[in-house]
């Protein structure tokens, strides 16, 4: 059988299309690594985010040397946490979930994006080479606060990021003859240990105190003062540590509670 010319290459011309359009289907399917939302974590209810370890607090952890995982929670109209801070030069896998309709999490500027239904938690691995920062936005629409819903991810310098959480335990007030106990805890969210100075003010007084917090430890640090030295009234204290600032105002001599021992 003889094929006119012009009919052969409007054949060839055809072939090489669906050649081409199989590749590219199987290149968007398979190669760009784009997977379907919850093909590989169980099912997660709303109700039992807040029992759920990973959801409960969430936040970024450090589960190898350069690997971190996030948790994120999205809900109307916020992320937590927020911003979302992980170090540059690591591979980081988000997972998300929601607590109440369907969002998406999309970091703006780059190719991580994934839709974020209720009773599922979607995963994606991403690494960042370099520091930055980028919004994170909501793009399935999701009610009234559908457009400000945004969030923020800050990927810090490699030699500057830490996981340090500072939480500082004191009392209101103390009879004038007792000691004002400032119980600070740091804890260390990096796998190594961290070498921090913890800086201290209450009233006129000030303290500083080296401390070693074992990797994905925690370190309590008490200080101190006499609150007769310190005199009766208010005294505003600070404590800080690396980035960490907790603050707040004791006071020596209150009628009302501080002098239940005399
Ligand atoms: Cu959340 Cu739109």
């Amino acid at each position: 059988m003889r094929i006119h010319q012009y009919e052969r290459l409007w054949l060839i011309g055809a072939m090489v299309l669906i050649v081409g359009f199989i590749v590219t289907i199987t290149y968007g399917a398979v190669g760009l690594g784009i997977t379907m939302v919850d093909d590989q974590e169980a099912t997660l209810p709303p109700d039992d985010i807040d029992d759920d370890e990973r959801f409960a607090d969430p936040r970024v952890e450090q589960v190898g040397e350069d690997e971190y995982e996030a948790y994120v929670v999205a809900m109307t109209f916020i992320y937590q946490p927020d911003p979302i801070e992980v170090p540059a030069n690591s591979e980081v896998t988000f997972y998300v979930t929601s607590r109440d309709v369907i969002h998406s999490f999309t970091v703006v500027g780059t190719n991580t994006n994934t839709m974020v239904i209720p009773g599922e938690v979607s995963v994606m691995t991403v690494e960042f080479d370099e520091p930055g920062e980028y919004g994170v936005v909501c793009n399935e629409y999701c009610g009234s606060g559908h457009h400000d819903m945004e969030g923020e991810l800050i990927v810090h310098p490699e030699d500057e990021f830490t996981l340090t959480e500072l939480a500082v335990d004191a009392p209101e007030s103390v009879a004038p003859g007792d000691d004002v106990e400032l119980e600070a805890t740091i804890d260390n969210g990096l796998l190594e240990d961290l070498d921090v100075t913890l800086e201290a003010e209450i009233g006129d007084e000030t303290f500083e105190e080296d401390v070693t917090v074992a990797g994905d430890g925690s370190e309590t640090v008490t200080i101190t003062v006499d609150g007769e030295e310190l005199g009766e009234g208010d005294h505003d204290w600070t404590i800080s540590v690396d980035d960490e600032t907790e603050s707040g105002s004791v006071t020596v001599g209150d009628e009302e509670d501080g002098g239940d021992d005399s």
